[in-house]
Order: C-alpha cells, then structure tokens, then sequence
C-alpha cells in the first residue's frame, strides 16, 4: 500500500511516498533559515510558506518516488497536535488531495509518527516497548503497547526538553535552533563552573525543566550585570548533562519497575549527542536494547507520518472531509 503523506506541524513543509517500513521519497522543505532572524518560530510566517511549499513539495515527493498520483492508495497527514495555522495548511492540502485521488483519509498524531521514525530504521522493532518522546513541545514517558494504543506514564509538569534546550540557548546568544547548537558547542568540562540546580518532579515519571531554563537565565543575566563573561561551551555542557540526567534516569526507572527491556527514544531531541551516548551506554550495561531514529528522521518529516499510517489505516483509524487540526491531543487520544 502506497502512502502519500504529509507534515506541517511546526516549520518543515515535508511529503513522502512510504510503503510499509519502505521510504520511496522523502521531501523536507524547511523554513529554519526565515525563523532564525526572529529566534524561534513565527506560527503566522510558518504557515504562509507552508502554503507556498505544499504543492511543489507533494509534486516532488511523487516524481523522486517514480510513481504518479494515480498509484497512491491513501493520503495520510500531520492532524495534531502542533501549531494550529500550520497543521490546517496540511490538513486542508490532504483532504482535497483525498477526495480528488478518490482514497482514504489517514489522520496522524504527530507524537506517534516520531515514535514511527524508529519502525524504519529497525525492522524488528515491535511493540510492546518503553518510549521516551522528547521534542520542541512534548517530554513524555509513554507505554506502546501496540501500534496505536499508548500508555503515559508521566510527562513535563512545565517546559518540554526541546524548549529548555531553544531557551536557554537563546539567552546564551545561540543561533535558532538552539538545542542543536548548543549540543554542538558543548564542552565536558569544569561541570562545577556554573551550579546549576539538579531538576526534580513529584509524580515518579514526571519531568520539570522550567527551574532549570530560569537558573540559566539567572546566571546569564547576573554575569551581564556584573561585566562577567560567560564560558559558552561549559555552561551549555552543564544545561545539556542536567537535562540528560533526568531524561535517563526516569526512563530507566519506568523500564526497570514496569520489566521493559525495550526502550525507543523519538522526537527531535532524540538527535542530541550525549543522550544518545550516555544512553546507549546504560541500557548495554543492563542488558536493554535500545532505539534511535537515524539523525535524518529525528527531526520532522513525512516519511515517519506515512510509516504511523499504516498502523492506523488498519486500526480503522480513517477520516472524513469532516477532519479538522487539533494543536493539542494527548497521544492517547483514541
Ligand atoms: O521533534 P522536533 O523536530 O519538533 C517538534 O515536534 O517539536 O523537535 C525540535 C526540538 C527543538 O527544540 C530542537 O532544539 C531540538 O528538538 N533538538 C535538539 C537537538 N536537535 C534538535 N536538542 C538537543 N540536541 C540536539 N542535537
């Protein structure tokens, strides 16, 4: 069954060709370079370009796959959750592109097509699994149980990993996005430099990155005020090791006390060098196997839309013209 899917949730207008775990195109247009001006992502711009780059994107992800419209069997899309504006432009895109191909509807939950990244990479990678999302907007601990049933086991009480990453960066002077760029100049040095306070949550899976984002504020501002210079590259190691700290250790905790010995990592975060590594390595000591997306699909893009799709085509997941974005669901939802 060949898929034709599209994501516009956030800055990437991207459309991709996917059969089963098979990715025949994956075309990822990105605004990254328009939004850097501002620091972060302005939803009214994001969604004017995704307007301008549907067409031409969608056209060019059916050519690179060499296939026509006429061999598409569904169209799925990116319905929830993101930024509202955003998400409408592919929605809207999807459903005429549904009714005038004349085949089913697929509505995808973004969070789950993350999770989906890891189903095309690693072929024997099936549920059941512990998962630890982690993105722009969403942390999550979340139990998959099957291909579309989901189980949260805990979530941020505040910002996500994604934004205390973007944040901080940001009043560090870092370029947008970021997460990525202080991932990139982070020194592992001198980790008592800066003091910055080990993040806590109540529930016993859940996060908390807001006190974190503000302590770095702090000591950004502070040293401003008193005409001290900030060493970059250490305090930016020290924001990345506290983050993965709680990331790993919760996960960890949630394998070890519920028997999951399977644990996948998705969601843009999922990129970040020392959470990879660090990762890797306790899971090996305590026999887990671990998942990651490649880097290439760690990001957003259509290819892990249309890999969630299938999943949800069989459950009986389809949509009608009545399909509207939603910019908040629980992956849970259904
Ligand atoms: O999943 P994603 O592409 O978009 C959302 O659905 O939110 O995640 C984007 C987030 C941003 O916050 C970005 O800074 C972060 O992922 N990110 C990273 C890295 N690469 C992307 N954060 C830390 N280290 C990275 N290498």
């Amino acid at each position: 069954m060949k898929i034709l899917s599209i994501e516009s949730s956030c800055d990437e207008t991207s459309v991709a060709i996917v059969e089963g775990r098979n990715v025949l195109s994956n075309i990822i247009s990105t605004q990254i370079a328009e939004h850097k001006i501002y620091g972060g992502v302005v939803p009214e711009i994001a969604s004017r370009r995704h307007t301008e780059a549907i067409s031409a994107v969608c056209d060019e992800a059916v050519k690179e796959a060499g296939i026509t419209y006429g061999d598409v069997d569904a169209v799925a899309v990116t319905f929830a959750p993101g930024l509202i504006g955003a998400l409408l432009v592919g929605v809207n895109f999807a459903k005429g592109l549904a009714l005038s191909l004349g085949v089913p509807l697929i509505p995808v939950h973004h969070l789950r097509s993350h999770i989906a990244a890891n189903y095309i990479a690693h072929p024997d990678l099936k549920p059941p699994f512990l998962c630890l999302l982690v993105s722009g907007g969403n942390t999550v601990i979340a139990e998959v149980t099957d291909y579309t049933k989901f189980k949260i086991l805990g979530s941020t009480r505040d910002d996500a990993a994604g934004e205390c990453f973007d944040k901080t960066a940001r009043c560090m002077g870092l370029e947008y996005p970021g997460g990525v760029t202080l991932d990139k100049i982070a020194t592992k040095s001198d980790f008592n430099k800066y003091p910055l306070p080990v993040p806590k949550a109540q529930g016993e899976y859940d996060f908390s990155f807001s006190g974190l984002k503000t302590a770095v504020i702090n000591t950004v501002h502070n040293a401003a005020q008193k005409g001290n210079e900030i060493d970059i590259p250490v305090l930016s190691a020290t924001v990345r090791e506290r983050v993965c700290d709680m990331l790993i250790d919760k996960t960890l905790k949630a394998a070890e006390n519920l028997g999951y010995k399977k644990i996948a990592v998705a969601g843009g975060v999922s990129a970040n060098s020392e959470l990879r590594e660090r990762f890797s390595l306790e899971c090996e000591k305590r026999g887990y196997s671990l998942y990651y997306p490649p880097l290439k699909y760690c990001g957003d893009n259509a290819a892990m839309v249309g890999a969630q799709a299938i999943f949800e085509f069989e459950d009986g997941n389809i949509a009608d013209s009545s399909l509207n974005a939603t910019a908040t669901l629980p992956i849970d939802y259904r």
